[in-house]
């Protein structure tokens, strides 16, 4: 099978918001860069973000970037990185005034700052009461975004590659990447992007499970290629699952409705966050509320003759705040569920929403694993940002609005790692290794001759309900270890696919094949991390790990305050420890987490 070879100072795989972010840094500097995207940037999954984005602007009460610091710890269930997560609010203000020079429609207050609502789990003052910190424009905050970065991007002349589909990152035997290769979808091309520093930016992989809010395209591509190049992959066990995907359909509802005071109600119409999180209530975060939900439908107080959703209410709030704040959601209310929210509540259920684990990286974007001298050794010229890496600034539970401000953060500082390394001349192109460019136009290749394996439809089917059932908001000990047995059998079928329609030009059955690959990696890594986890923290509930009146968090800080880290190789687990030193205050002590 042929190819050819493109070289340049930096190659982004993906043009959602962390790709686009960190490539506005590397092209404004002068470097030749190009984005590799599945599909055109700005329908890149990030467009489907709608709340908003953190930073402590204080732009319509008293606010302070410890306190969003102090609230993203508390919210990871001390699982996060101190030092990042302080290096990620700090910088929170900076990003999002950036973003508005760069012509993001933000929504204003009558005074013209940035518009800000409250979101789950953000609180002043050190968890007292909820504050005003999500920036948003409408319900379309994602979408904003990203039209605003791509013409940043269009205007430093970014070069895109669109449609095409990145296969494996190009690792030397010293351990370097010195790029990707990948396949224009329209042709069957196979390009070997050869770059000086290679960022992934590919987003989430949601899809592993059957019910996500997630885009057809979030099918973990970076995550996948870095597993198979030997890179570990950190906390997959964490799994955030939003409490609000329309019932039935898994359409996202923005928190945002309950950040403007919409209510969730059981099917006898009570206010239940209310028993569950007293001073939070609706606004605890995001696990809290999946699991109240869970509870109530479990047992016997959902809504529907299945009795199996709960309802979300906003038919109190003024019809013209819902159509000036939410005016989305008014819409897809209508589409997705067949009601008027002006009228009637939305039928809602808990859905697999983001990935807090993914490829490790430090706070400057740079892909660290353990090493022979330390925990934490930079992979040369490898980057990732986004919902791909693991920083690790959510640990084992996300707080919304934390995920576009992860992006902005992490795409700018693994940018600005890469233009520093290329500045200082650290970094040439370094002979491709033949080896690892074989073992892609094999894989390639073999689905041209197979014959008489697994439907990749099918296979992807049957890896969804597995992990629905198996790894879900609530996990059993027996479930999961049974799980793991069913995905590693899925897996054996992966390697053994066969598509029907074997021609190389546009062929959507091969890029499925390609990326049931990357899924079933992540499914492998998630399953078997929450198998070894013996304990319970932030999204992720055990059966065997429960709230007692000694440990109301069920977690087991002496044994599992510590990183997971999957290797594929052996499909074996390391751990590494959390951070609990940040940059310039004092570490947040551990304490039980309540709402
Ligand atoms: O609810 C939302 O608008 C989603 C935001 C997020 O995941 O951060």
């Amino acid at each position: 099978m042929n190819y050819s070879v493109r070289k340049f100072d930096a190659v982004i795989v993906g043009a959602g918001g962390a790709g686009l972010r960190a490539a506005i840094q590397l092209s404004e500097a002068g470097m030749k860069t190009a984005v590799l995207t599945k599909v055109f940037p700005t329908r890149s999954h990030t467009v489907a973000a709608q709340g908003g984005v953190a930073a402590s602007l204080g732009n319509s009460e008293e606010d302070h970037w410890h306190w969003h610091m102090y609230d993203t710890v508390k919210g990871s269930d001390w699982l996060g990185d101190q030092d990042a997560i302080e290096f990620m609010c700090r910088k929170a203000n900076e990003v999002v005034v950036e973003l508005e020079h760069y012509g993001m429609p933000f929504d204003r207050t009558d005074s013209g700052k940035i518009y800000q609502r409250p979101f789950g789990g953000h609180m002043s003052n050190f968890g007292e009461k909820p504050v005003r910190r999500s920036c948003a424009a409408a319900d379309r905050t994602g979408h904003a975004m990203l039209h605003a970065m791509y013409q940043r991007n269009v205007k430093a002349n970014t070069q895109f590659f669109v449609e095409w589909q990145a296969l494996d990152l190009v690792r030397d035997a010293d351990g370097e990447v010195l790029g990707v290769t990948a396949m224009d979808m329209e042709t069957g091309e196979i390009v070997v992007f050869h770059a000086k520093a290679t960022i992934f930016a590919t987003g989430g992989a949601g899809r592993i499970y059957y019910s996500s809010t997630n885009a057809f395209i979030n099918t973990g591509d970076g995550v996948g290629m870095a597993a198979r190049a030997g890179i570990p992959l950190e906390d997959m066990e964490f799994w955030q699952f939003h409490p609000t995907g329309v019932a039935g359909a898994g359409v996202l509802i923005t928190e945002g409705v309950r950040g403007e005071g919409g209510i969730l109600r059981n099917a006898q119409g009570e206010r239940f966050m209310e028993r569950y999180a007293p001073n939070a209530k609706d606004l605890a975060s995001r696990d809290v509320v999946s699991r109240a939900m869970v509870t109530e439908i479990n047992e016997g107080r959902g809504c529907g003759p299945n009795k199996d959703f709960v309802l979300l209410d906003i038919t109190h709030l003024p019809p013209e705040t819902i159509m000036k704040r939410l005016p989305g959601i008014h819409e897809i209310a209508v589409q997705f569920a067949g009601v008027d929210a002006l009228k009637e509540p939305i039928p809602v259920v808990p859905t697999c929403h983001y990935q807090m684990g993914g490829i490790p990286t430090n706070y400057n974007g740079q892909v660290v694993v353990p090493g022979k001298r330390t925990q934490s050794e930079i992979v040369p010229g490898f980057y990732a940002a986004g919902e791909c890496a693991c920083a690790s600034v959510h640990g084992a539970n996300r707080l919304g609005t934390n995920s576009l401000l992860d992006l902005l953060v992490f795409g700018k500082s693994a940018g600005e790692s890469a233009v520093a390394e290329l500045r200082a001349g650290n970094r040439t192109h370094k002979p491709l290794p033949q080896e690892c460019i074989d073992q892609t136009l094999a894989r390639v290749n073999r689905l041209n001759t197979q014959k008489g394996g697994a439907n990749v439809h099918e296979t992807r089917l049957d890896m969804q309900r597995a992990m629905q059932k198996h790894a879900g908001v609530f996990r059993f000990k027996d479930m999961l270890a049974e799980g793991v047995e069913k995905i590693l059998g899925i897996a054996e079928q992966v390697g053994q696919t066969e598509i029907a329609d074997k021609s190389m030009v546009f062929n959507t059955a091969r890029i499925e094949a390609l990326e049931l690959d990357n899924l079933i990696e992540v499914a492998k890594a998630t399953i078997v991390s929450a198998n070894a986890r013996t304990e319970s923290r932030g999204a992720h509930v055990r059966d065997d790990a429960p709230d007692t009146p000694a440990n109301p968090n069920g977690r087991d800080d002496a044994n599992w305050l510590k990183h997971s880290l999957w290797y594929r190789e052996g499909n074996r687990l390391d751990y590494k420890s959390v951070k609990l030193t940040p940059l310039s205050v004092d570490s947040i002590e551990l304490k039980t987490r309540a709402y």
